[in-house]
């Protein structure tokens, strides 16, 4: 979904980060905000919506399925819902950009319609593994052809009766576990999900908001198919997995005093907060309060001198988006910082270990990568060209290192920033950051 020309970031060595910054709306909300009013009954009206490449991905899959959705204009969207059954065939094969979240919920909501579609995406989400939906999906009775490596394009062959199942997922998602749930919604029975560890529950929090019932005991969600989705307002707070970026640069770069506005604090998603906390940081929660079924709150960074710590594992599903900014945090700690338990970041929108450490030692850091981490000892940071291999995240990461480093960062192939954040260079440039983007040689 990219435009096709690529970018580079180019920022000057130090300086701090100051002032009040909202970031854009929270991703996986916005997904779901989509998904949810396109099937419920009647005209959701959602706010703060996050106009960035992926989740217009499925905003437009949506709508060439027939379904009338207006905007996004200044984050407000108002979503024509056509009920659970009123979707109609598209034209041709749904694009789903970079979108992983995009292709692994509608693989699941997709199998329990009447008619087929065809999934496809960019050359990063095309290698992504898809068998952790398709395989389960097909316990329920769906028909799902992947390539042979399990990976993208999806055929989805419509009309197959779905029933329900109890399952336990092998691997700690969120993804997986949206998307049993959501073709649970067509399914005969009762679907249930057991999961490994906590992941985000933006589903299971939004069904409940749209109308319909969800169970939760322990680690298993449950839910009954044939339901409805009533229509419902939608207020989308700022993605903390945006935010991750301003309260790492607050943290490393001296001087720094930053309010991040608004922001989700849903304990699915808050991991991130805690392991930088055992790193020493300065962090306040202030203003808690509840937006749209989702807990929010100001969060107020200050700089401070921060430790190498042993990531506890029970964080890492948590903090799962978080850890390029957390890595940085990391390279500018004292002392040794530890990961391990996280092998999922090997199949994100790249290879996060493998990326992120090539990126840390062109910078002159002793970053080592493991099979399910990264061992990293903190140091003194070069200025250095690193590429991020076409990962928003790992760009907007190396560009806060720039606030410790003692020349400019080069970041290469960063047009996928807007994926998840468009606007960033602006914020970040308002904020403090001497970050500027060209066109990429
Ligand atoms: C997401 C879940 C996570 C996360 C992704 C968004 C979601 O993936 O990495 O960016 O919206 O459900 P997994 O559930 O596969 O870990």
């Amino acid at each position: 979904m990219s435009s096709g020309e690529e970018i580079a970031f180019h920022v000057d060595p130090g300086g701090k980060l100051n002032g009040r910054i909202r970031v854009p709306g929270d991703k996986s909300i916005s997904h779901r905000a989509v998904m949810l009013g396109s099937l419920a009954e009647g005209v959701t009206e959602v706010t703060g919506f996050l106009n960035g490449e992926d989740c217009m991905a499925t905003l437009a899959a949506f709508r060439a399925m027939g379904v009338e959705i207006d905007g996004p204009e200044d984050g407000r969207l108002t979503v024509h819902g056509v009920g659970l059954h009123g979707l109609k065939a598209p034209a041709q094969a749904l694009d789903l950009g970079n979108s992983g979240t995009s292709m692994r919920l509608m693989a699941g909501l997709l199998a329990g319609q009447s008619f087929d579609t065809t999934l496809v995406g960019d050359a990063s989400l095309t290698r992504r593994p898809m068998r952790r939906v398709t395989e389960p999906l097909a316990a329920m009775g769906a028909r799902i052809d992947t390539a042979e490596s399990g990976t993208p394009p999806l055929r989805i062959h419509g009309g197959q009766p779905l029933r329900g199942m109890a399952y336990a997922m092998p691997v700690a998602s969120a993804q997986v576990k949206s998307s049993l749930l959501l073709a649970g919604l067509y399914a005969d029975g009762t679907t249930c999900i057991t999961e490994p560890a906590p992941t985000r529950d933006h589903t299971e929090r939004m069904l409940t908001g749209f109308g319909y019932p969800v169970t939760r005991t322990d680690d298993t969600v449950c839910l009954q198919g044939g339901g409805r989705l009533r229509a419902t307002r939608i207020d989308v707070p700022a993605d903390i997995s945006s935010a991750a970026f301003f309260l790492v640069g607050a943290c490393i770069a001296p001087g720094s005093d930053v309010v991040l506005e608004h922001v989700g604090m849903n304990p699915t998603r808050v991991g991130m907060i805690d392991i930088l906390r055992l790193m020493g940081a300065d962090i306040r929660v202030e203003n808690p309060r509840e937006a749209g079924g989702e807990p929010v709150a100001d969060l107020r960074i200050s700089s401070g001198v921060l430790r190498g710590v042993r990531i506890p594992e029970e964080l890492v599903p948590l903090a799962i988006d978080e850890f390029p900014a957390i890595f940085i945090a990391a390279a500018c700690a004292e002392g040794e910082t530890v990961l391990t338990g996280a092998e999922e970041l090997r199949v994100k929108e790249s290879d996060r270990i493998q990326v992120m450490a090539d990126g840390l030692v062109a910078c002159g850091i002793d970053a080592r990568p493991t099979p399910d981490g990264m061992r990293i000892r903190g140091g003194h940071l070069r200025g250095a060209t690193v590429d991020s291999h076409g990962d928003h995240r790992i760009a907007m990461s190396f560009a806060m290192a720039a606030l410790r480093s003692d020349g400019a960062m080069r970041i290469r192939n960063c047009a996928n920033v807007n994926t998840s954040f468009p606007g960033f260079v602006e914020l970040a440039a308002g904020a403090g950051l001497g970050i500027r983007q060209e066109a990429q040689s």
